[in-house]
């Protein structure tokens, strides 16, 4: 997803950190100011790479400050998602009249629909700070309690990819979220000790792909849980042509539309193909994006009308050409296609399943009617030239 770990700058020590500096000092034991990188044993390792390409929706790669520069700043900008900001507006004010933080918050859904946007909204409409962090990043108790312990007065703390936190560190996080106190156990054997450590009253925002994966104890700790859903093509839409106008590129109706259909449901998708065509717009037509210019870029980069691409294609393909159109299980899948089960069960299946091109049944995966009138190929398992086709 969408952001890394991030140290907020650094300002006086607190006295929760202070205290856990303290004990930890008396036991010789160090305590490290930030969170580590890699992901520890037992931790969900998450999904394999994917390509950092055009339609990749977890934004690795390329295209971070060029995101930040475009993400709405407040409940007012940010498009789409309707019921879920009727809902924050609510519990924002009523925390903001009551002079309390707002209760924890939990997000959900597939990556690139603005999580993180919501997380930095929250602290924004709040006045309050935030620090981020990730679920991966945080490796051993001592992180945790680094990061506990600096948080600043009802300040949000946003932990993305939550369900890839270490199982033995859930019981920290739980313990603060509800008591606003960790107890740490500081050395080890029988010199090890217990210090009971009081943090300030704060939020936690934490952020999934993988809501099955969370504990029961952790989702029930969150008092506000919110799904992200794929945005409508008309939200899209809005979306690309509110971007074009803080890139002040000129962008018209059928430029917007072409933009927004093929962007997968996905704001992050719907940016970076508008800085594409922006390029080619600028390069080989006048600057304008008009609808043609954009079918015709999005073509040449080779996503097609329902902003499908290769692997996409593939997936369905294989389904239907060598296991006859389904049911066939994911592993079975991700074999055939030599891409790992997670990333196509995390980013390409819930688009696929969005627009009915793929069936998720207890007995595996089916290729629909639609998608098979969509590629063009006949029922019965077999291309229309019965060959397999690799795009
Ligand atoms: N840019 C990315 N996501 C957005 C959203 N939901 N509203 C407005 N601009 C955005």
């Amino acid at each position: 997803m969408d952001d890394t770990t991030k140290e907020a700058p650094r300002r006086k020590v607190r006295p929760a950190r202070a205290a856990l500096d303290t004990a930890a000092a008396a036991a010789g034991v160090p305590v490290p100011p930030a969170a580590g990188i890699p992901t520890p044993p037992g931790a969900d390792p998450g999904p394999g790479p994917v390509d950092g390409g055009l339609l990749d929706p977890t934004g690795q790669g390329d295209d971070r400050a060029a995101e930040a520069a475009l993400r709405p700043r407040t409940l007012d900008e940010y498009i789409g998602q309707d019921r879920m900001k009727a809902n924050l507006r609510v519990f924002i004010r009523a925390a903001r009249e009551r002079g309390e933080p707002l209760d924890h918050v939990l997000l959900y859904g597939p990556p690139g629909l603005g999580k993180t946007t919501v997380a930095h909204i929250l602290a924004g409409e709040m006045g309050t700070p935030l620090r981020s962090t990730s679920g991966p990043a945080i490796e051993r108790a001592g992180d945790l309690a680094a990061i506990l312990t600096n948080l600043e007065g009802t300040g949000i703390l946003f932990i993305d990819e939550i369900h890839r936190l270490h199982p033995a560190l859930e019981e920290i996080l739980y313990q603060a979220m509800e008591d606003f106190r960790i107890d740490i156990i500081i050395g080890q054997g029988p010199g090890a000790r217990t210090v009971k450590i009081e943090l300030p009253r704060f939020t936690l925002v934490g952020a999934t792909t993988r809501m099955g994966l969370l504990t029961g104890p952790l989702r029930d700790r969150f008092g506000i849980v919110h799904h992200l859903d794929f945005y409508p093509v008309e939200d899209l839409v809005r979306i690309v042509r509110r971007s074009a106008g803080l890139l002040g590129v000129p962008i018209d109706d059928g430029g917007a539309a072409a933009i927004g259909r093929r962007a997968r449901g996905t704001p992050r998708i719907a940016n970076r193909l508008l800085r594409r065509v922006r390029d080619f717009a600028q390069v080989e037509a006048d600057g304008m994006i008009t609808g043609a210019v954009a079918d015709r870029h999005l073509e040449c980069l080779e996503v097609d009308l329902y902003g499908l691409d290769r692997l996409d294609r593939q997936i369905l393909l294989i389904i239907h050409e060598k296991f006859d159109g389904g049911p066939v299980g994911l592993a079975t899948i991700a074999a055939a296609l030599g891409e790992e089960a997670d990333t196509i069960e995390e980013i390409y299946e819930p688009y696929l399943m969005q627009i009915g091109f793929l069936d998720r049944t207890s007995r595996g995966r089916r290729v629909t009617p639609r998608a098979l009138e969509h590629l063009k190929l006949s029922p019965g398992g077999r291309t229309r030239d019965g060959l397999f086709r690799e795009s």
